[in-house]
């Protein structure tokens, strides 16, 4: 092996270990009443996650990978994979369906003690995939315990000082984007990338103007005031408003971006007088440039640190929209990889050339349905391996419970 492969290998070992700790953290977080709750009514309850993160290594690294044989294929079964049904047809199982949480631990442990005999055997690319899914669920996680009761939470550790951003003088200003060249997708060489990400499409975008800042709650506040739903972070109480934080709740803070639905989005663009980004003309405000070149990231090519952006699980919360201002793209625009996942206006679909991987072919293709669309950026609680520029998320239109941002473009 080379030794920069062998540096490599370190770095993926010591990165699952840490999603490992962390996501072991965040179940630690949840008093024991909470196994068995479901906070979101269109996904499994919390149990199933604790079973789903190392069936789905073993599954992915031992038995797809290496060709093995498990030792609880009933179990393997049951957490294999998550639900993401429509509205109209919501699980009805109940908490006598599932196994213990005593037996999902001792079927956890077992997975990890066969995983880890057999790690230096799998091949990198289903080490990644592994790592990966349990970076994306991290995230999943959070924002699944979010919609639990504070009283089934503990906060582990208090989150750092805010960092004080200073308000600019012009706050809705918009950004005049040239027309010119979008690179979405990545090319098939070494690096890791899922099925959705290939293969690397380069595009033509027109011209347009877009909003330099995300969408704030205040600026929302104001399409709420003229009749539109409250969004699902937020609730009334003595007619004053509180934003749902993951362990408390407090007074809305009018500078965070606004977390809706895509379709409370597209309304809001409509009210504001433009419409959402494609995930193209995305790509064109976030990594293109006044030249012909593409950056790796909005702010260029260093890898993601906490100076350019709001990501990689530093806080529980999102930060004012004026904050982070060395995370802009080359054309000035603010925030678009961080502090929220920005909804887009195009259904989820393959790139051109896309394959299916053969030992996991519904990871995107059971979602290729017109009924998802595409999210891009990342969160407070996205892993820093996931602000790539091919990463791409996707949801349906109505989910409420992603950390969502909007920005509106016209032309
Ligand atoms: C890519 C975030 C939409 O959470 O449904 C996790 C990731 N897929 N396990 C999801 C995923 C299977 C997926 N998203
Ligand atoms: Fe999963």
């Amino acid at each position: 092996m080379l030794v920069q492969e062998e540096v490599q290998a370190g770095k993926i070992l010591t990165e699952l270990r840490e999603a490992r700790a962390e996501s072991d953290r965040l179940f630690q977080m949840l008093t024991p009443e909470a196994m068995y709750q479901r906070p979101i009514a269109q996904r499994h309850r919390v149990l199933f996650y604790l079973g789903h993160l190392d069936g789905f290594d073993a599954i992915q690294i031992c038995r797809e990978g290496l060709g093995m044989k498990l030792s609880d294929p009933n179990l393997d079964d049951l957490f294999q994979a998550g639900i993401d049904p429509d509205s109209s047809h919501l699980p009805t199982d109940t908490p006598a369906d599932w196994p213990t949480p005593p037996q999902v631990r001792a079927y956890v442990d077992r997975c990890r003690v066969q995983v880890d005999e057999n790690l230096d055997l799998a091949p990198r690319d289903v080490v990644l995939m592994a790592l990966e899914h349990r970076q994306m669920h991290l995230e999943t996680l959070a924002y699944m315990f979010h919609n639990l009761a504070h009283e089934y939470k503990v906060q582990p550790v208090q989150d750092g000082p805010e960092t004080a951003s200073a308000r600019p003088d012009e706050t809705h200003s918009w950004i005049e984007i040239p027309e010119g060249a979008a690179v979405l997708g990545q090319p098939r060489d070494a690096s890791f990338g899922w099925d959705n990400e290939f293969d690397e499409l380069h595009q033509n975008v027109a011209a347009f103007r877009v909003q330099r800042f995300p969408v704030t709650n205040g600026e929302y506040l104001r399409f709420v005031r003229q009749g539109a739903a409250m969004p699902h972070f937020w609730h009334s109480h003595n007619s004053e408003l509180f934003y749902r934080g993951m362990f408390e709740d407090i007074p809305l803070p009018l500078d965070w971006p606004v977390s809706v639905t895509q379709l409370e989005a597209e309304a809001y663009a409509k009210f504001a007088g433009g419409r959402l980004l494609s995930e193209a003309e995305f790509h064109r405000a976030a990594y293109g440039t006044p030249s012909r070149e593409s950056r790796e990231y909005p702010w260029g090519a260093a890898a993601p640190s906490p100076k350019f952006g709001n990501f990689d699980s530093k806080s529980w919360d999102p930060e004012p929209v004026y904050s982070k201002a060395a995370g802009a793209s080359a054309f000035g625009v603010s925030q678009l990889v961080g502090n929220g996942w920005e909804w887009t206006n195009t259904p989820f679909a393959p790139l051109p050339g896309f394959v299916a991987r053969s030992s996991y072919p519904g990871y995107s293709t059971n979602f290729f349905d017109g009924e998802h669309f595409v999210m891009k950026g990342g969160s407070a609680r996205t892993s820093a391996r996931l602000l790539r520029r091919s990463f791409r998320n996707w949801f349906r239109p109505d989910y409420p419970y992603v950390y969502s941002k909007v920005r509106c473009v016209q032309g």
